[in-house]
């Protein structure tokens, strides 16, 4: 007994250093990212704003009545295999038409779109040579969404990324699991991991090959296997090495919540400003590296949800928006399409009004930097040249100081009015005295020209 104990402590042993091996390999791999990929990081900074589309089978069951359900259906309401994939024979999103989606999605000012191309349920939304389970093969609709929404953001001008899910809870490959898609999915017990690896990385080829020059790969799900037994498996510097020889601009985002590996190229916040960690997922540092990410939902639902009617307003999103530009972050604004192809119409009517407000006030935004003074509870600063914005978002009085030394101001205006501003300068900053009307904006933004 004793013996055998002895003998399985030394293997896992192997095990556990092996594993460390990996990650510790994965971890010191050198990166040095290209020109090319460098020119794509500025580009995606400048562009401040995407928009983040779940689109899938699970749309169908619209989160089956559930506020809290939608693109995890499969895994929540413990669907097995054999009968999930019958939702793939119902899915003909006959209204479906990519550019009335790029239209209204452009008129948001967005300036790039990420979708999903596979998400956890494994259902490839694009013709996939490499497995079956695919809208075109598995469908009555049998377009390639992907397709057609990369010729209509062609043509619109709109940056295309795919997010693709490293989780797969239909691979049987996809072996030894980790958190979820267990036992109910009626999956065999055994599995090579490694060939579910290669399936994953065939796809991501397709996905770099057919559809023109991309935006990046947004990848979701390897927290699944973080307290798991593949946790060191993925093989990442792999994968990330073949995108990058694929195409040297694609920006790599992985969603893992943890430290940004070597090979990725933006660094991502889920449903959080960076810095803030609400709600529960961003437990790490913030790179002052890398381009930063925050994507977040219209409402409370990645896909499509029947009954969640939590929309933010306007000028909610639009505090995020800004609030992501003052942390020099993206801002990725997420809407989960109805089955029958149509942006829900909550979400093209917010998307217009953010529109009108970023035509009068975009230069606030786009093309910025974290301003010189961190968030601060009424607000935040962007900077472009020699121009400092600062964002007043929630502040009742006539004055503001704002603690903004050694530097000598030309003059300072109240941006889409062009009405100069009164200040004083102090040695400690500046007070600038405030127009009470302005404060009913959803964000009053003082533009300082410096000298
Ligand atoms: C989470 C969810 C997933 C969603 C993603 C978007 O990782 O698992 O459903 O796609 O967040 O950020």
């Amino acid at each position: 007994m004793k013996k055998i104990s002895a003998v399985i402590l030394v293997l896992l042993a192997g095990v556990t250093s092996s594993c460390m091996t990996a990650t510790a390999q994965e971890r010191g791999a050198v990166y040095k990212p290209s020109a090319e990929n460098i020119a794509a990081r500025h580009w995606f900074q400048d562009a401040k704003f995407g928009i983040f589309i779940h689109w899938g089978v699970y749309s169908l069951m619209a989160g089956a009545g559930e506020k809290d359900v939608a693109e995890w259906v499969m895994e929540e309401k413990q669907i097995p295999i054999d009968k999930y994939e019958r939702l793939a024979t119902f899915f003909n999103p006959v209204k479906f038409d990519a550019d009335k989606w790029v239209q209204d999605i452009k008129a948001s000012g967005a300036k790039y779109i990420t979708i999903t191309s596979k998400h956890h349920d494994g259902f490839a939304m694009y013709d996939s040579k490499v497995s079956n389970y695919n809208i075109a093969k598995r469908t009555p609709f049998k377009r390639d969404i992907l397709k057609e929404l990369k010729a209509a953001c062609d043509k619109a001008g709109i940056k295309l990324f795919f997010y693709y899910s490293q989780l797969d809870w239909h691979h049987p490959e996809y072996y030894p699991r980790g958190r979820t898609g267990n036992v109910y999915t009626g999956r065999p017990q055994s599995g090579d991991w490694d060939s579910y690896i290669d399936y994953q990385n065939a796809q991501l080829r397709e996905l770099l090959t057919n559809y023109g020059e991309i935006g990046g790969i947004w990848f979701d799900g390897w927290w699944d296997q973080e307290d798991g037994p593949m946790k060191d498996r993925w093989r990442l510097t792999e994968t990330y090495k073949m995108i990058h020889d694929l195409q040297p601009q694609a920006l790599i985002i992985n969603n893992h919540h943890v430290a940004p590996y070597p090979g990725e190229d933006v660094q991502p916040f889920e449903q959080d400003l960076p810095g803030e960690n609400d709600a529960g997922f961003n437990t790490t540092f913030v790179s002052n590296e890398m381009p930063l990410e925050m994507a977040q939902t219209m409402n409370g639902s990645w896909g499509f949800n029947l009954v969640d009617d939590r929309f933010k307003s306007t000028k909610e999103l639009i505090s995020a928006l800004v609030g992501a530009a003052g942390r020099n972050s993206n801002y990725l604004m997420n809407t989960g399409p109805m089955p029958d192809g149509q942006i829900q119409a909550e979400n093209i009517k917010t998307f217009h009004e953010m529109g009108e407000w970023l035509k009068i006030y975009g230069e606030s935004i786009y093309g910025t930097r974290g301003g010189p003074i961190g968030p601060r509870p009424w607000g935040v600063t962007t900077n472009k040249d020699k121009t400092i914005y600062i964002h007043i978002l929630d502040w009742k009085d006539g004055e503001i100081f704002i603690p903004l030394t050694d530097i000598k101001i030309g003059d300072a205006t109240l941006l889409g009015k062009d009405e100069k501003i009164l200040y004083e300068m102090t040695d400690d900053g500046v007070i600038f005295k405030i127009d009470r009307e302005a404060l009913q904006n959803w964000d009053m933004i003082i533009k300082v020209n410096l000298l």
